[in-house]
């Protein structure tokens, strides 16, 4: 990988709102984005039950069945396995300084927060606090419990940002895909990446 190319850790985790994790992998491939896609074995469960989309557990069977999904350019996306140690992630030598969880399920907040770093997502994204990079969790869950809410404070103070999956309604969403888009904007806003997904707050609003 060139130091100028864009590259960004993705990973999905079992916590409700595949939709939303796939809009944004299509938003980030067609920015020419470098995806590393990181899928948990709930996660796989989510995105069958939510979106009809059966991903197999061998990686590169994975990235096949999403190519197709999504019709992008193979050579923009890698999956890797919970397991692949040796993926650049998994190192603060080669590990894109940018990283989203989306969704991120109430679990993989947790072993987050407490730098456990038993797969490759948990081991990803303590690579990116360490590093001082960009990490950004969409936790879905509700409502929170107190534990919920500490794990996301003690990383909060560690400058992750919390996204919750929370779509507004003032763009008066006319179907699920609007409301998937409202976060997935907001997502794209904090990373930097140019998108007109939804009108502005005060610019295209006023009637
Ligand atoms: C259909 C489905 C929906 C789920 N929704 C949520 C959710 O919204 N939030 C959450 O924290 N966990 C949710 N779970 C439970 C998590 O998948 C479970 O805790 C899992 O261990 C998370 O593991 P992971 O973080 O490694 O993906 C859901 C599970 C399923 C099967």
């Amino acid at each position: 990988m060139s130091d100028k190319q864009k590259a960004i850790t993705l990973a999905f985790t079992g916590a409700s709102g595949a939709p939303y994790g796939l809009r944004l992998l299509e938003c980030l491939l067609a920015a020419d984005y470098q995806v590393y896609l990181l899928i948990s074995s709930a996660a796989r469960v989510v995105l069958a039950t939510e979106h009809g989309l059966k991903l197999p557990g061998n990686p590169d069977a994975a990235k096949a069945v999403l190519v197709e999904h999504l019709n992008c350019d193979p050579e923009k996306l890698t999956v890797c396995g919970k397991d692949d140690w040796f993926s650049p992630v998994a190192s603060g030598s080669a590990a894109p300084k940018q990283m989203v969880v989306c969704p991120c399920s109430a679990g993989s907040v947790a072993a987050i927060a407490h730098g456990m770093s038993d797969n490759l997502i948990e081991r990803a994204a303590d690579v990116v606090m360490k590093e001082r990079g960009q990490l950004l969790l969409v936790v879905r869950e509700t409502p929170f419990s107190t534990l919920h809410l500490e794990n996301m404070h003690k990383l909060s103070q560690m400058g992750v940002t919390i996204m919750p999956a929370a779509p507004g309604f003032y763009h008066q969403p006319q179907s699920i895909e609007d409301l998937v888009d409202f976060m997935v904007a907001r997502i794209l806003d904090h990373l930097g990446v140019a998108q007109g997904l939804v009108p502005r707050w005060g610019y295209d609003q006023r009637g």
